[in-house]
């Protein structure tokens, strides 16, 4: 019988270990396919729960990845989960054993945290709250109700150990998409996955998301300078994709470059007229030559 190779190392599929609003892993299967099979750097401006980052990492041992991010909250929870995963999984353990209604108010109503107690904090609210949601008041503190959750699962060893590996060596930014200026080279990938333009005169999409500005949304203005950031990645012979909705304004913007449609399956929603995939489309500044997944 044969024996298991025990040189090479197990591979590890790395997940987000956040919950996050228009997060990628849904549409990865359509979206991967579409990804240059060639690249120097990994780049991500609106890395979010980081379903597509972790998705390539885990392609790839040891990818070379920088990660940004406006909200600061979020960028330090990855650092603690890079850095000092030892010491975040106890405080995760005590949020657990500890989780209830006047817990949860009495957690969410602290601020000024250290690090790691930040990141715990950070998680265990994202665990909990009404489905996940990232709202902040305006002087930057977090108010979202609990959730109606029975057992949520604080504490997932397995997700944080593989998030913590695809981390090592990983660049992480707080700040504006326009810093992956500074430093995307010619050959580099860069995803974009920004606050999408709202499809509906209902939709209100971008409201928990603060911009650069300190004003909330991320509006015409924002998705304007976006483009002007992707054209100046083109010049640079960058390879880019990027997802946003199907409307005119991202086919005005991103005239001229390949545009194609992907259909996202959508939650279970209560309304039947909402029921069903949307279509999402992906404008991307490569040939189909260069799109083989590895
Ligand atoms: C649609 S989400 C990205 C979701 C992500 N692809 C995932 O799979 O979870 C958009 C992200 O952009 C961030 N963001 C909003 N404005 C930004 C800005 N001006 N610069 C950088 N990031 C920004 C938000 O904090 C949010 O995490």
């Amino acid at each position: 019988m044969a024996q298991a190779r025990t040189d090479v190392p197990a591979p590890v599929t790395a997940t987000p270990f956040l919950k996050w609003a228009g997060g990628k892993a849904q549409v990865l299967p359509q979206l991967a396919p579409l990804f240059p099979a060639r690249f120097e750097r990994y780049h991500e401006p609106f890395v979010g729960g980081g379903a597509v980052f972790f998705a390539l990492a885990s392609q790839r041992r040891g990818l070379a990845a920088t990660l940004i991010d406006a909200n600061p909250d979020l960028m330090n929870c990855y650092r603690v989960v890079r850095d000092r995963l030892a010491d975040l999984m106890p405080l995760l353990r005590e949020h657990q054993a500890n989780h209830a209604k006047d817990y949860y108010y009495a957690l969410r109503a602290q601020h000024d945290l250290p690090p790691v107690e930040a990141a715990a904090r950070f998680i265990y609210l994202n665990k909990t709250c009404y489905n996940g949601l990232y709202r902040v008041n305006s002087k930057g503190q977090f108010n979202v109700p609990m959730g109606n959750y029975v057992h949520p699962r604080i504490l997932d060893e397995e997700v944080l150990r593989a998030a913590s590996d695809a981390l090592q060596g990983v660049d992480l930014v707080t700040g504006d998409f326009s810093q992956v200026l500074e430093e995307a080279q010619e050959g580099d990938f860069i995803y974009f996955d920004p606050p999408f333009v709202p499809v509906s005169p209902t939709a209100n999409f971008t409201g928990y998301w603060v911009s650069r500005a300190g004003k909330a949304g991320f509006g015409e203005e924002e998705q304007a300078r976006l483009a002007q950031v992707y054209r100046e990645l083109d010049r640079r012979g960058c390879k880019l994709v990027l997802s946003n909705s199907d409307c005119d304004l991202i086919h005005d913007l991103y005239a001229g470059f390949d545009i194609r449609m992907v259909q996202v399956p959508r939650l279970i929603n209560s309304n039947p007229e909402k029921r069903g995939p949307v279509a999402e489309v992906v404008v991307r500044n490569f040939s189909a030559a260069d799109h083989r997944w590895r």
